[in-house]
């Protein structure tokens, strides 16, 4: 038996973030119906290595896989196998980097498609690295900023001027209290374990997509913004509940309700609107989940091999 081994660089080539965010409706939707499942990750750790997996069955596309990765030294490697089910016989082994990336970015322009307001005038971004960069590229994809505050001690101005000039946003690096003051977007992409701005300062109607911990022990927003939002959205509560620094805190501290928190097989299944008021404030919180990985695996699957 022979199968492909697909690397970053080709899967990188075949992919691009609206094509990732109509896969990905397209498998929450089915999770939703029960034709798709999540295998939540699993950890363990022995000195300072890290092995992680998780995966997903997409029972109606015909597929399963999983992803694996080691974690050393904060660094990220990502392999993914992916199975037909029909046959029950693997399909390809993928490299996923790229997967993740394009996933995880896709993930919150696809919730900001739904829940932020529809014309956000002013995105700040929290951390400006591999997945800070991604984000931002996924949501201008979305929606014209006039202006996009970024906030990183590590300033990358050539970049900045690039996005300015395909954008033609004002694109600047700025402290906390400036970047958060009249968002109607902030994306935290940082490798923080403490809160990166003050809850108080954030408008009303403002989505927040808080992506960068996927550690109980870790949070990105503050007590004060948990306890204004009024919806807090996780990926899906079994793995999010046990992860979500910021649910697991704001739950233990009472400055989040049980409430307040749902999920998108909640949100899929209601087919209702995703925002109640103008003037809510809404917090999605991603850890990843692995249908997110074999959703865009498959696109990228389906793609590389019918070129
Ligand atoms: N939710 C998901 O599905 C998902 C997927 C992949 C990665 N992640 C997480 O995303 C985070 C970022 O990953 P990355 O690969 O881009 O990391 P990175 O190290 O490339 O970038 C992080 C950036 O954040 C900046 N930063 C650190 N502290 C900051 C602060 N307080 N305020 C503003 N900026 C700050 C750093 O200077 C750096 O540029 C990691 O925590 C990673 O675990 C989440």
């Amino acid at each position: 038996m022979t199968y492909p081994l697909l690397n970053d660089q080709a899967i990188n080539s075949v992919l691009d973030f609206p094509s990732v965010m109509h896969v990905l409706d397209e498998a929450l939707a089915d999770l939703s119906q029960g034709q798709a499942s999540i295998h939540a990750r699993q950890r363990s750790a022995c000195t300072d290595v890290k092995l992680s997996t998780m995966g997903a069955i997409w029972a109606s596309r015909h597929v399963a896989g999983t992803k694996i990765y080691p974690t050393v030294g904060g660094q990220f490697s990502f392999l993914m196998t992916l199975f037909d089910t029909r046959q029950n016989k693997p399909l390809a082994v993928m490299a996923a980097n790229e997967l993740t990336r394009y996933r995880t970015a896709a993930m919150t322009a696809l919730i900001a498609r739904k829940a932020a307001l529809p014309l956000p005038r002013k995105l700040a971004l929290f951390g400006c690295g591999l997945q800070g960069k991604s984000q931002l590229e996924a949501l201008i994809g979305q929606f014209k900023f006039e202006e996009i505050a970024i906030v990183d001690p590590n300033v990358d101005q050539g970049w900045c001027n690039m996005i300015a000039d395909k954008t033609g946003s004002h694109v600047h690096y700025c402290d906390s209290n400036g970047a958060v003051h009249d968002a109607e977007i902030i994306v935290t992409a940082t490798r923080s374990k403490q809160a990166v701005f003050d809850g108080n300062l954030v408008k009303p109607g403002a989505l927040i997509s808080a992506i960068g911990t996927s550690a109980p022990d870790g949070s990105e927003l503050d007590d004060v913004l948990l306890q204004r939002a009024r919806k807090v959205i996780v990926e899906w509560k079994p793995q999010s509940l046990l992860e979500a620094g910021e649910v697991v805190h704001g739950l233990r501290n009472g400055s989040l309700t049980p409430d307040k928190i749902t999920d998108l097989t909640e949100l899929y299944a209601a087919n209702a609107s995703w925002r109640d008021a103008a003037e809510d404030i809404i917090v999605f919180k991603t850890v990843g989940i692995g249908l997110a990985d074999l959703a865009t695996a498959l696109l990228a699957y389906q793609r590389i091999t019918s070129s």
